[in-house]
């Protein structure tokens, strides 16, 4: 057999099988200091303490919780993330209910089988993974009593980039502008600052110098299965034309025998195309929907916009922050 694997070769979108699901989190692990992969976690457990622990005024209970919502939550990454940044930080989680949606099973089982293994999670009121596109959330069954109901809607690492259809970024900020809590829900959408080409009404990123796919020659051993490899090769093609970036490279599923020998199991042609953003319209398409971007966080990696619905004629100016633990939300 060649070093590029059977004729099996398949098309895929980085997501799109069990195997890429494990290595989806081998791979963030391995490159978490570039990544900065944890970042997120002390906005998205500031918006929390924020907006659980000291913003909600209404009264919560297990079937009137504040609730979360995490779209293209991979393998539930920021949920589990929260659930254990929340429970360090002492913060109740039995009146909290959090909903992961993905569009790929293969995360989406992920996901299911990480909780069971993630003490916090116990701790939380209520857990569901469910499977459903960002485009259509409120056709997803899980979401369906959940309309008006949402108090954080998160989009997280820059996966808004994903709606490469014309159509998508204004579908997308309708199906959020549905689901949000009127006057207090907040969806906390973010951009990798590497794929915002024009910014209109936030600073500069703190550092342009990183781009969030790194591709080079690797292996990562499976946790899950003995004697799996998971190869990555370095990226082949990357190429912008008009909004969308493409990357291509192969990563294959190896198997190793005790022979020494080594079979490949799954040959992927990886595609990812990602939209590259013009600020001003991100904000108008949100806009189109009765959302008004209420704050902008810079961080290293990426910006994070979190909206609001609009209720009223008098929109304050947006304010700036950027990521550290001393400013967030203060
Ligand atoms: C970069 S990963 C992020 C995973 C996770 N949120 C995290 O922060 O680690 C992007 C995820 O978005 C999902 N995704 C892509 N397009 C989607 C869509 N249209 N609707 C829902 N999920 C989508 C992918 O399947 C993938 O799991």
């Amino acid at each position: 057999m060649g070093d590029r694997g059977p004729d099996t070769e398949r098309p895929s979108n980085f997501y799109d099988s069990p195997y890429l699901a494990e290595y989806y989190d081998l791979w963030v692990d391995a490159n978490k200091k570039t990544l900065k992969a944890q970042e997120d976690a002390s906005v998205y457990l500031s918006a929390l303490e924020r907006d659980l622990v000291k913003g909600c005024t209404r009264q919560l209970s297990q079937d009137n919780p504040f609730t979360v919502l995490d779209v293209g939550t991979g393998t539930g990454r920021v949920l589990v993330n929260l659930a254990n940044d929340a429970v360090n930080a002492g913060i109740d989680l039995s009146n909290v209910e959090l909903i992961g949606v993905d569009i790929e099973p293969a995360m989406v089982q992920r996901s299911k089988d990480i909780e069971k293994e993630t003490e916090s999670m116990a701790r939380v009121g209520k857990v569901t993974w469910a499977l459903g596109e960002a485009v259509s959330l409120t056709s997803v069954p899980a979401l369906q009593d959940r309309l008006g109901r949402v108090d954080a809607l998160i989009f997280a690492v820059g996966s808004i980039s994903h709606l490469i259809s014309p159509e998508e970024p204004q579908l997308f900020s309708s199906q959020v502008a549905t689901l949000l809590t009127p006057k207090s829900g907040r969806a906390y959408l973010t951009i990798q600052n590497d794929l915002i080409q024009s910014r209109s009404i936030s600073s500069p990123p703190l550092n342009t110098d990183i781009t969030w796919l790194e591709v080079n020659a690797q292996d990562f051993p499976s946790k899950l299965h003995p004697g799996i490899i998971y190869k990555q090769y370095p990226l082949e093609k990357s190429e912008i034309k008009g909004q969308i970036r493409t990357d291509n490279y192969r990563f294959q599923v190896v198997r190793k025998a005790d022979s020494g020998d080594q079979e490949v199991i799954e040959n992927n042609n990886i595609t990812l195309s990602l939209r590259v953003w013009d600020e001003a319209e991100f904000v108008q398409w949100a806009k189109n929907a009765g959302l008004h971007c209420s704050e902008i966080i810079t961080g290293d990696i990426e910006t994070y916009y979190v909206f609001k619905l609009s209720d009223s004629q008098d929109i304050p100016p947006v304010p700036r922050t950027c990521v550290s633990p001393a400013t967030i939300f203060s």
